[in-house]
């Protein structure tokens, strides 16, 4: 187990009725607050108000800055910039998901600098202060609520850029899983396979061999995301799912289960965030195909490691690695179509084309991120794993023969960067 410091300091409310406490949680950080939301669902499930009214009965003045979308946008954050400098905002609440959150943070660390927020995703200036950042959470996936990170996608260069930094975390984030009641079934979905995402990013990346504490942990992880979320897609109402996946989904990406693991990387979200970026698609959605071609074009490099964890989540007795790995990712698609996630680039509406195009746009962060072995040729043999069954099974075989090493995932510095 490598060293590690883990210190996280966002305080968790957690639970029925906590969103109450909004009001004088924020009150702490100051009077004059900017609100960030998304379009249309904090109005439709009543939450604005709710929010409102404890803002208001603790005495703050409330700006806003609605409208933020799913991969939310620089132009966007700027904005809010804008508006957070001339209502002399003290504090930023989010109440969302990831993108909103995500926004919030960068207006926090965008209002007390000169020069363009976009500057940090660049590491072209790093933080040294940023706003206190207040969030309501109201879907369970990014682990924004409890985590250092913020995404953002560059809309002139149609680039989307992960940055963190521990100024970023949340001062407090407010977790009641009756405000993920409303999410519909398909962001159900996408929350819960960025929550495996992340853990798997870790679990497979991760070059320390021996760390059964973190493995365990995230194994319990990723299956209690599967299983939460099959309640949740049951039931929208079922309070012990909904609780049981926010808090999977918190715990994933909150530095937990990385402690120790050296410094890992995340190659699958370096590739989906280039679909995002591109075609707008779900964060989670575009997981869902990144991790299956991933674990395919990894099956040999990996198998050891695959079958492992498909023994321990799926029980499988196979005591060939190569075949357990395979039928763990058989299981894992199996899963995917059950709570129909999209499988395949095309199901995502993206031709087999465009793959030099989206290799070719993973240059800039790869460089950021520093996972230089991500070579645009590298991601696109990977995404020719993403694709239909016919074009699966010729680069099955193709991957057989030119494999290249084990994956990205430098380990030995800590590292600030934000799937
Ligand atoms: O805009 P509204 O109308 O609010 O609708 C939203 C949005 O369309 C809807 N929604 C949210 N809460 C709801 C709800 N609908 C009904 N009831 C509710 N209670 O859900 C849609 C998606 O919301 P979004 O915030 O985009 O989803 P998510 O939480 O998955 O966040 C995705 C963003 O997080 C980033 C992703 O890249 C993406 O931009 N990530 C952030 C990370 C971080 N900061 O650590 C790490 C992750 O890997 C990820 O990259
Ligand atoms: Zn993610």
């Amino acid at each position: 187990m490598h060293n590690f410091v883990f210190h996280n300091p966002t305080k968790i409310l957690f639970g029925q009725g906590t969103l109450e406490a909004i009001g004088p949680e924020t009150r702490i950080w100051g009077k004059r607050i900017l609100l960030v939301y998304g379009r249309s669902s904090l109005r439709r499930n009543g939450l604005y108000d709710q929010i409102l009214a404890s803002l208001r009965t603790a005495g703050l003045e409330v700006a806003e800055h609605g409208g933020v979308r799913a991969n939310p946008l620089l132009s966007h954050a700027r904005q809010g910039i804008r508006e957070a400098r001339a209502r002399q905002a003290e504090v930023i609440v989010a109440a969302g998901g990831g993108s909103v959150i995500d926004t919030a943070k960068a207006i926090a660390a965008g209002v007390p600098v000169e020069h363009d927020v976009w500057k940090f995703f660049t590491g072209k200036k790093s933080l040294k202060t940023a706003l206190p950042v207040i969030t309501v959470l109201t879907l369970a996936a990014s682990g924004s609520e409890m985590n250092s990170g913020m995404v953002l996608t560059n809309d002139a260069t149609r680039e989307k850029f992960g940055f963190g930094h521990r100024l970023l975390h949340p001062k407090t984030s407010i977790l009641d899983p009756q405000a993920t009641y409303t999410v519909p079934p398909d962001h159900t979905v996408f929350g819960a396979v960025d929550a495996i995402s992340h853990l798997l990013e870790f679990y497979l990346t991760a070059a320390d061999p021996d760390i059964p504490v973190q493995d365990r942990m995230m194994e319990g992880l990723v299956e209690n995301s599967m299983t939460a979320c099959r309640r949740c897609l049951r039931d929208p109402r079922d309070y012990s799912g909904r609780a049981n996946l926010m808090w999977t989904a918190t715990l994933a990406l909150n530095g937990l289960t990385a402690a120790g693991l050296g410094r890992v990387g995340f190659p699958m979200h370096l590739i989906e965030h280039s679909l995002s970026a591109l075609y707008d698609i779900p964060h989670g959605a575009g997981m869902a195909v990144i991790l299956l071609g991933w674990l395919r074009a990894h099956r040999t490099a990996l198998a050891h490691r695959i079958a492992g964890l498909g023994r321990r989540l799926f029980r499988l007795t196979e005591s060939d690695p190569l075949l357990a790995a395979d039928q763990t990712i058989a299981r894992f698609a199996d899963w995917l179509a059950d709570v129909k996630a999209p499988l395949t680039l095309a199901d995502l509406g993206i031709a087999a084309a465009e793959i030099p195009h989206i290799a070719d746009n993973t240059r800039g962060l790869a460089r950021i991120w520093r996972l230089a072995e991500y070579s645009p040729e590298r991601v696109a043999s990977i995404l020719l794993h993403c694709l239909g069954s016919d074009g699966q099974q010729t680069t099955m075989n193709r991957s057989n023969t030119s494999h290249q090493g084990a994956p990205g995932g430098q380990c030995g510095e800590e590292s600030d960067i934000s799937p």
